[in-house]
């Protein structure tokens, strides 16, 4: 298995990472996942800048250019014959030695830059039937926008879902629903289609905008505005969606079916506009 360490290709058991890394000590970096269909990158420059953005949010340079990377990113997947699957990127701020919260200058330690393939199939079944969701504080930090790698409030939002039997976990702050642990959340009332906006407290999905895309362009009515948990109660409709299960229909939250308990048109609807975008991009989906 091949891997991107800094701007190289190598095999993975050559990688060399110092335990003082300050990803490793301190959550201390970024990372973005983008996906591939048929060999070919879905929305490739949105996750490059986005991740661009996210190190500069964090006062972090790249160690090449969007150019470059995207080089290096296809490359790889075309030496580890990635078809349809994800690639995983992070960056990470270095060795940090003495240990110091504070973080030194960016020119004084060479960041650290990792990216690794993984196979991922299509789950159709999965997209048809829908998951389960549960619905739990949003405890995490008022940076959402950043995609760090400091996932602790993520992780155990969605372990608290797992251990109610769910698959994602909704989050809300004082009730008002933000996303989901590891995707965007949207509800459907009366036709129309609701996420929150970007701002600080949810990550700006790049699945979210390729929606809002597709939808706005087939006349569907759209709002980003903000919903509450009491609202999911009443819906017509509630789905997740991220770069790796797409526009995935929730069918049940807190154990209660959400409408008819099952997928419903509109999430339908916009599952095969989704499609239809990535089809543009990597040809015909298999
Ligand atoms: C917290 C969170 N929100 C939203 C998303 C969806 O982002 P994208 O559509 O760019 O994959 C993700 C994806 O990992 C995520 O972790």
């Amino acid at each position: 298995m091949k891997v991107i360490w800094n701007n190289e290709i190598v095999e993975r058991s050559e990688v060399k990472i110092d335990m003082e890394d300050r990803g490793y000590q301190f959550a201390d970096g970024v990372y973005d996942v983008v996906r591939a269909y048929n060999g070919k990158f879905f929305t490739l420059n949105e996750h490059v800048d986005r991740l661009f953005s996210s190190a500069e949010k964090i006062e972090m340079a790249l160690p090449f250019t969007k150019e470059e990377l995207k080089q290096l990113l296809s490359k790889l997947i075309q030496e580890n014959n990635i078809d349809t699957g994800n690639v995983y990127m992070q960056l990470t701020r270095g060795i940090g030695i003495p240990r110091n919260h504070s973080y030194p200058d960016s020119e004084l330690i060479p960041p650290v830059f990792t990216a690794t393939t993984t196979i991922v199939p299509r789950d159709q079944t999965k997209m048809d039937q829908g998951i389960t969701a549960f619905i739990v504080p949003d405890m995490r930090w008022l940076r959402c926008d950043i995609k760090s790698i400091s996932l602790l409030g993520n992780i155990m939002a969605k372990h608290e879902a797992h251990k109610k039997g769910c698959d994602e976990a909704i989050l809300h702050r004082d009730g008002v629903v933000t996303e989901c642990s590891s995707s965007n959340a949207w509800m459907i009332k009366n036709d129309t289609i609701y996420t929150h906006p970007d701002g600080n407290l949810i990550l700006p999905g790049i699945t979210k905008i390729m929606l809002l895309k597709v939808a706005r362009k087939a006349g569907i009515p759209v709002k980003e505005e903000v919903f509450t948990i009491k609202d999911l109660e009443e819906a017509d409709e509630v789905f997740a969606s991220s770069t790796t299960i797409e526009a995935m229909p929730i069918t049940h939250i807190n154990g209660n079916p959400v409408g008819q308990g099952k997928r419903g048109p509109v999430v339908e609807k916009l599952q095969q506009l989704y499609v239809e975008a990535v089809e543009e991009q990597c040809g015909q989906i298999r």
